[in-house]
């Protein structure tokens, strides 16, 4: 059994003394999401009200989820903490790794060849430091998560964005960088602002083509990219009552398309169906015994507007089924207004392929949903006009739709069965059908359609719809078709109309599976070893940074950025992304995306040694072969966009002393900070302006480095004038510990020994 049903009992045991003494501190009923925080807290027992959306709070999460691609750096700093386990329960998942192309079989058998030493390191490093490790093929990571580890009233973190999936099981489920989640799996707290709280009340009932992904695709229009920002969304009402647990699910991922912390449901009658039948009796039988903890306060739910920040009502009696697109997920239409909406923006209105599966749409609610109007196709003998992709989320639900002729029906419509993994969702689709750049159009059940993400091609033109409404639209071959109102004419010349779709919330005979892809850690792993090539590309063991010292002077500019510099300028993505586990390699796109405020142009700086220019890794390289520390300076809100702790740990290992900028994006200064380095901020903005390309800098009373006391820089100018910039920090002791050990890691690791 993967789940840890004591751990579950463990956190039920605490939870009402907590959110009882939670109640009486902040003086009002309590909403679910702040039961869960209050209940969550590092210190334990709450001692003080959180003020939302401002303090910063330190948790203890339940359980660590991590893929592939991003498990790969934050286990290499794992395992420099020197920690013989890991202090929470943590699984691994092989899913973003495995390109979709033929088919389920010869994609799996592939990647198995060209990604073997990525699987191999993350499997030996699970195997020793007591992870649970998820197989390629085994499935997506959420969807996996839900079918196993989720639980009502728990928080869990995850190293991937749509971890906020788990929400549909009535957790608070929070995606976080790398480094945030070593610290957990290193036994340390993990701080998160408290979040502000946005309720959505949900009346009515779902009917006819209207399904759960079209309260997230309406959703997602009414609050857009950003609305969400901060927030935690709590779902609630009739209607919340009246959905499948897995299309909670659905809700709650995308929850992360509105950039909301995350999202969450009170435990209901459909999140015990659901545990009951993923052979998870016992956690059912313990949430029952704690219901009233597992939802918000009645009160709550009967005044909304006096305990969340923003309510938003919406009645599903009436919710239209929803396309959205295309570039965005924000951009919501309601089917049967698509096709006008399409002609006057010059989107193909031809359909070439239709999606079903990812994370987001995979249930057996989903795929039968999908299949009973896939099966209509074959029985009122239209032949669909588009290919048809499915990829379902878990071995477990490919099984048992197999078993129950779910995938036969799409197989009856050709349709191309890829692995269970994310695939075309993470733009790991090889396509054929489309050549170059050219112009098309996909719909499909996954939730993000940014330009490129599906094949890479900036003009595929794809629309998010639920997984029968995909179906519909794959089998007209029409964005402007309208399977409510339009007929098809079918291969003997006869009008039809497709009938609304059926779906079976769980399946009758119950979920089976041969084999989940699971692998379950060695109890004592400590012979396990853990080998990496030194020859390898893609991965590398990681060395313990030296600390910087007390010592900075004589210091150069690496490079002053000009403007928006965000993490995907500091450590950008794309072909990049392949070398995620190797630090040296990928420290060669450090800072290659920020605008050098000298000359405008980006991955171009000035070589002090030499008087030339050359690209910003190459320039640094030649400083740290001659032992020279340099800075980097930066424009407001450095570092934002993501966690991604490549960001930091790139100019960490290429030498960079300090990163000196107007203000911070506070996780990007948090992630400098665990690495070692000196993240400063100018006490008067405009000293940025002092910041000469040909300056030597010297920290001049460092050794006095403080909480609360800023630092001073001299700027010695090419001309010998000076300047005495004060700098303001926010290095509390423990940080100022991190700083002195060359890193949080290093820190712990010294912690471990003695
Ligand atoms: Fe994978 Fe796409 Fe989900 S990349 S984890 S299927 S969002």
């Amino acid at each position: 059994m993967a789940f840890d049903i004591d751990m579950i009992k463990g956190v039920y045991s605490k939870m009402a003394e907590h959110v009882d003494k939670a109640r009486e501190i902040v003086g009002k009923p309590l909403t679910l999401s702040e039961k869960i925080l209050y209940s969550h807290l590092w210190d334990g027992s709450p001692t003080k009200a959180f003020v939302r959306g401002k303090d910063y709070v330190d948790f203890a999460p339940d359980r660590i989820a991590c893929q592939d691609a991003t498990a790969q750096m934050a286990l290499l700093q794992f395992m420099q903490a020197g920690k013989p386990k890991v202090a929470v329960p943590t699984t691994v998942h092989c899913d973003h790794l495995i390109q979709a192309k033929q088919g389920a079989a010869l994609d799996l058998k592939r990647a198995n060849e060209t990604s073997n030493e990525v699987f191999d390191f993350l499997a030996s490093v699970s195997n020793k430091y007591g992870i649970g490790f998820w197989k390629p093929g085994a499935g997506i990571i959420h969807q996996v998560v839900l079918e196993n580890y989720a639980f009502p009233g728990g928080m869990m973190i995850g190293t991937d964005s749509h971890t906020v999936n788990a929400g549909g099981l009535g957790m608070v489920a929070i995606g976080v960088g790398g480094a945030d989640a070593v610290d957990v799996m290193a036994g340390m707290a993990w701080e998160l602002k408290f979040p502000k709280l946005i309720g959505v009340k949900l009346i009515g009932k779902l009917n006819g083509w209207t399904s759960a992904k079209d309260v997230i695709l309406k959703v997602a229009g009414i609050l857009t990219v950003k609305g969400g920002t901060g927030a935690i969304v709590e779902y609630f009402g009739p209607g919340a009552k009246s959905m499948s647990c897995t299309g909670k699910g659905t809700i709650c991922n995308m929850g992360a398309e509105i950039g909301a912390t995350t999202s969450t449901f009170g435990y209901d009658e459909s999140m015990e169906r659901y545990l009951r039948a993923t052979d998870r009796a016992d956690v059912a039988d313990a949430a029952n015994k704690v219901k009233e903890y597992l939802t918000a306060d009645p009160e709550v739910y009967a005044n909304p507007e006096q305990y969340f920040d923003q309510v938003i009502e919406l009645d599903l009696d009436t919710l239209k089924p929803h396309l959205n697109g295309p570039f965005t997920p924000d951009l919501a239409t309601p089917v049967g207004e698509l096709g006008e909406k399409a002609r006057a923006n010059g989107w193909p209105i031809k359909v070439d392929w239709g999606l079903i599966g990812s994370c987001t749409n995979s249930s057996y609610e989903d795929l039968t949903r999908a299949s009973s109007i896939a099966k209509q196709a074959v029985d009122k003998k239209i032949k669909p006009k588009s290919d048809f992709g499915i990829n379902p989320g878990s071995e477990q639900i490919r099984y048992t739709a197999e078993r129950d002729g779910i995938l036969k029906i799409f197989e009856d419509l050709d349709a191309t069965i890829f692995t269970n993994a994310c695939g075309p969702c993470i733009g790991q689709w090889d396509r054929s059908d489309v050549k170059g750049d050219e112009k098309n159009t996909i719909v499909h059940s996954f939730n993000r359609n940014f330009s490129k993400r599906a094949d890479g091609n900036p003009n595929t033109h794809a629309f998010v719809g639920s997984p029968e409404m995909v179906a519909a639209i794959a089998i007209s071959g029409r964005l402007d078709f309208n399977p409510m109102t339009d007929t098809l004419i079918n291969e003997e010349g006869v009008e039809v109309k497709l009938d609304e779709p059926k779906g079976i919330e769980l399946p009758p005979t119950g979920f089976a599976v041969e084999d989940a892809g699971y692998v379950k850690p060695m109890e004592d792993g400590s012979g396990v070893k853990v080998s990496v090539s030194p020859t390898s590309e893609r991965l590398q063991l990681l060395e313990p940074f030296e600390p910087i010292g007390s010592k900075i002077e004589s210091a150069k500019l690496l490079i002053k950025a000009f403007g928006k510099c965000t993490t995907d300028h500091i450590s950008m993505a794309g072909p990049w992304l392949r070398f995620r586990g190797h630090l040296d390699n990928i420290s060669n796109n450090c800072l290659i995306g920020a605008v050098n405020a000298f000359n405008q142009k980006t991955n171009f700086v000035k070589n002090q040694l030499t008087g030339e220019y050359g690209g910003v890794p190459d320039v640094q390289r030649q400083y740290k072969a001659k032992g020279i520390k340099t800075i980097v300076v930066g424009d407001h809100n450095y570092g934002e966009g993501s966690s991604r702790e490549h960001a930091a740990m790139e100019p960490r290992h290429l030498g960079v002393a300090a990163v000196i900028v107007k203000s911070f994006a506070r996780i990007h200064e948090t992630n400098l900070k665990k690495q070692g380095m000196l993240a400063l901020t100018f006490a008067n903005e405009n000293d940025y302006d002092l910041i000469q390309e040909d300056d030597m800098f010297n920290f001049i009373d460092l050794n006095e480095f403080a909480p609360d006391k800023p630092l001073t820089l001299e700027a010695i100018h090419a001309d010998g004038s000076k300047d005495l910039i004060k700098l303001n920090h926010t290095y509390n002791d423990a940080q100022i510990a991190w700083y002195n050990e060359g890193s949080a890691l290093n820190l712990i690791k010294k912690q471990n020994a003695s």
